[in-house]
């Protein structure tokens, strides 16, 4: 799968008319105030409860943290593994963040985006869907928590279609990006086998 060097795509926050960009998340800063924010966004309550309490033990989310996730990201760039992307608001600073975790034709995506900028999360991970059909990617899936409802509002505002849970207990979705598709479709069944990466 192959991005262009270069990805700046604007989007509008659906609440306040604001504009931001997807970029790759190799291109942010990563000075001390960059990871401080980045690591507050990860310790807002939200955020925190549904992808880092389990995670940490309990521990906060630290810009040590953030200078890792930024690495990491860094790495799946330079070898071609994962695709991290960062929102970033109008100076530059991060908002939120979304992610295709593996170069596989079917790949999961991930997502988190501060309370403080509410909206657009669902239109970053429309950006993301493009820049993933025009990479190659032939369908995407994500997979929710229980109760995890305003990450499933952005999966069905962004076209997935929720199929069934996963046997670890996650709910599915899935979107094909085959072309030509009129309505949202889940993944043709010889593509969804052992597609699951965890
Ligand atoms: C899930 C999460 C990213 C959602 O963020 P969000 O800001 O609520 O998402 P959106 O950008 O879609 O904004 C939602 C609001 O904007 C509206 N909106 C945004 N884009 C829209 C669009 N294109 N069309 C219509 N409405 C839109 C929604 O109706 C919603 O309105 P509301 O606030 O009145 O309910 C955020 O809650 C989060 O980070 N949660 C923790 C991490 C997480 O769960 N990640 C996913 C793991 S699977």
């Amino acid at each position: 799968m192959k991005f262009p060097p270069d990805i700046r795509v604007p989007l509008t926050n659906h609440h306040t008319g604001q504009t931001y960009h997807l970029v790759r998340a190799s291109e942010v800063p990563t000075g001390a105030e960059a990871l401080a924010r980045i690591a507050a966004i990860c310790n807002e309550p939200e955020i925190y409860e549904w992808l880092f309490r389990g995670r940490l033990s309990g521990q906060a989310y630290t810009p040590d943290m953030a200078r890792h996730f930024l690495q990491w990201a860094g790495e799946g760039w330079a070898a071609g593994t994962h695709f991290v992307f960062t929102v970033v608001d109008r100076d530059g600073a991060v908002a939120a963040a979304c992610d295709i975790k593996t170069n596989t034709r079917i790949a999961e995506i991930g997502y988190w985006s501060s309370r403080n900028h509410r909206g657009v999360m669902t239109n970053a991970v429309r950006g993301l869907i493009t820049l993933a059909t025009e990479a190659g990617f032939v369908g995407l899936f994500a997979r929710t928590k229980p109760g995890n409802t305003r990450s499933e509002a952005v999966l069905a505002r962004a076209g997935f279609v929720k199929v069934r849970s996963d046997p670890d207990d996650f709910i599915r979705h899935e979107l094909s990006l085959q072309a030509n598709q009129d309505e949202p479709q889940r993944l043709p069944a010889h593509e969804r086998a052992g597609r699951n990466v965890h």
